[in-house]
């Protein structure tokens, strides 16, 4: 049932290239040059705004969504985690689009926030791994994310797979609104289509995280730093840690550092910043370097040219393969769950069944 791993949660990242590469292909046509979205589909041509409501990793891929949908499409998007949207009840003005993303689909709070918005916002979507779930049932529109199921509590394949769906629907929304020509979206799609691959070769740097992973396990405390869309990667790298090796981690924006984190730094606590070569690297980079000039233990993870770069005087380095840097989250979440696996490894704790937590939180 494990298909020859130790556990789901290995089993389950490393059948990432796959079933992403499913989730990506559902969603474009045939020919690969358009989107396609199952019934009437979405007409962003409605909508001047977004707001999206999650719990967990699921909330940070909306976070992470946040940066292509205001990037590529021009479309503003505030992002909620569902607990506190639903008890706030925000006002939801006319010409919102509603989207909701959670794997299970029965999240208790997710799904209260999405009876909230019921008869308030002009379309209710969700981004669901359980097409018979209740917030599916409950949506205007359910897009399936066809990761298949999911057992190990730490979400994984979930997490990209609701990544590649948020990614097709920023490039259908910037499409709608003129903000895209057909040139450049086939580009941006046959990038999408590179990921499957690109994925395989993060995983084959298990071995090598495996290795940085026992020096991981002795911390107390890690930070995570990223830049712009690698900021939502941060947390997600954070949370990873802390579900399932019970190692106290942040995730925080790199120009947040001398905002007040910065003062944790010494040598016991490595912070990893994740950094692929992209139009903000210098300035991550020179965020990294604060942390070394302070004594900080510093894993990069980046791209051979930001390595090559920067990663001089770097407690360690991780190696990623090259990548569009739009997309590159999608990638990035691959070192972020090895380093929790194999820390959680490392540490002995139970990789499947971290205490005190449950797969599906149908209570709030
Ligand atoms: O089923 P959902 O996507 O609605 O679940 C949301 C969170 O409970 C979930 O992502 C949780 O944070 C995971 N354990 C993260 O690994």
């Amino acid at each position: 049932e494990k298909g020859g791993h130790k556990h789901f949660m290995a089993k389950e990242i490393a059948e990432q290239p796959t079933v992403l590469g499913e989730a990506i292909e559902h969603y474009i046509t045939a020919d690969g040059n358009a989107i396609t979205l199952p019934d009437a589909g979405i007409d962003f041509t409605k909508f001047d705004r977004i707001t999206m409501v999650a719990c967990g990793t699921a909330y940070l891929a909306c976070l992470t969504a946040k940066y292509w949908f205001e990037q590529v499409a021009r479309l503003p998007v505030e992002v909620d985690v569902a607990s506190e949207f639903r008890y706030r009840e925000p006002p939801i003005p006319a010409r919102t689009l509603a989207l909701f993303v959670s794997q299970s689909g029965e999240t208790a709070d997710t799904l209260a926030a999405l009876r909230y918005c019921q008869g308030k916002a002009d379309m209710i979507v969700s981004v669901v791994n359980v097409p018979e779930s209740s917030i599916a049932r409950e949506s205007d529109l359910a897009l399936p994310i066809l990761a298949g199921t999911e057992i190990g509590v730490a979400s994984t394949k979930a997490f990209t797979c609701q990544l590649a769906v948020m990614a097709t629907l920023a490039l259908k929304a910037a499409t709608d609104k003129g903000a895209l020509d057909d040139q450049t979206l086939a580009t941006h799609l046959a990038t999408l289509r590179t990921l499957p691959g690109l994925l395989s070769l993060a995983i084959n740097t298990g071995p090598e995280v495996k290795a940085i992973a026992r020096k991981l396990a002795e911390a107390q405390d890690v930070l995570f730093l990223g830049r712009g869309a690698m900021f939502p990667l941060a947390l997600e790298g954070a949370l990873k840690l802390k579900e399932i090796s019970y190692i106290h981690a942040e995730g925080y924006a790199s120009g947040e550092l001398k905002h007040g984190p910065i003062a944790l730094i010494d040598k016991s606590m490595p912070v990893v910043v994740m950094a692929p070569r992209d139009a903000l690297f210098d300035k991550t980079v020179s965020n990294m370097q604060e942390v070394m000039a302070r004594g900080g233990k510093v894993l990069l993870i980046s791209d051979s040219a930001g390595i090559r770069e920067a990663g001089q005087g770097a407690w360690e380095t991780l190696a990623m393969p090259s990548v569009d840097a739009l997309f590159a989250p999608i990638l990035y979440a691959v070192p972020a769950q090895l380093l929790a696996y194999h820390t959680a490894i490392a540490k002995g704790t139970d990789v499947d069944q971290p205490r005190n937590l449950a797969k599906s939180v149908t209570v709030e």
